[in-house]
């Protein structure tokens, strides 16, 4: 017999460590009011959106509410599943509303975002939800975006040497192959993809639309001009 209170898809749900968990609490607390019954909801990737699905999940279990999910990546669907959250997709249904967090967010509302690799399953669901409320915690506002952390950069294996050369047009201070943390080789999105993760001297408007214009880039961390709200402490 499975004992599925130790099993698999609990330790995949996060066990470890939430850095600034206490304000991440917060922002997930309040979102969870804005869940109606027949929603359709986006559910984005990492530790804040964890909490925040926890904290949705208990409300739509303690008022009976008719709730449907889709989520932005295999981690989102298996903490899905693992809460007891209906999963859809795309394919079948659009989103009502999602919440996601962030890596960096400017005074501007745009945002860094990809540091769990989902960058393109997260951007498709945002651009297909009329809002998307972002959590985070203070940490995450900077007055210049992508000088803490660097843009993640989703490319197709085929096409690294091109847009590595591309790239040299662009105000790049350096291009970094994002590797596994045992270093045996690069890390690969749920496509089969890997990660160039880029520091920018300067990011403007139309640096996403400049990117996305590479042949081979599938997708970049950028999210610049998406209708969200910012949810913070
Ligand atoms: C994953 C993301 C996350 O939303 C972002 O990295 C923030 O993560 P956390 O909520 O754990 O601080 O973009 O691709």
């Amino acid at each position: 017999d499975v004992n599925w209170k130790n099993s698999l898809a609990v330790q995949a749900t996060w066990s470890g460590e939430i850095s600034n968990r206490r304000a991440k609490e917060k922002v997930a607390d309040e979102v969870s009011r804005y869940v109606k019954n027949g929603d359709v909801i986006g559910v984005g990737s990492g530790s804040t959106s964890y909490l925040a699905l926890e904290k949705i999940t208990q409300r739509v279990r303690n008022e009976g509410m008719n709730v449907t999910a889709i989520p932005t990546s295999k981690e989102a669907e298996m903490n899905c599943s693992y809460f007891g959250l209906p999963t859809s997709s795309l394919i079948s249904v659009q989103p009502d509303w999602g919440f996601d967090g962030a890596d960096e967010v400017d005074e501007n509302n745009r945002l860094i975002k990809g540091r769990g690799g989902a960058l393109f399953a997260e951007k498709l669901v945002m651009a297909s939800s009329s809002k998307t409320y972002i959590l985070i915690d203070e940490s995450k506002r900077v007055h210049q975006l992508g000088k803490k952390f660097t843009v993640p950069v989703e490319v197709d294996p085929r096409a690294i040497h091109l847009v590595e050369t591309k790239l040299t047009r662009f105000p790049v201070e350096h291009v970094r192959l994002r590797m596994a943390q045992s270093k045996d080789g690069p890390v690969l999105t749920e496509a089969g993809n890997v990660i160039l993760d880029v520091g920018f001297n300067n990011i403007g408007d139309r640096l996403e639309d400049e990117l996305s214009a590479i042949p081979g880039i599938i997708e970049t961390g950028l999210f610049i001009g998406y209708s969200v709200e910012i949810l913070t402490v």
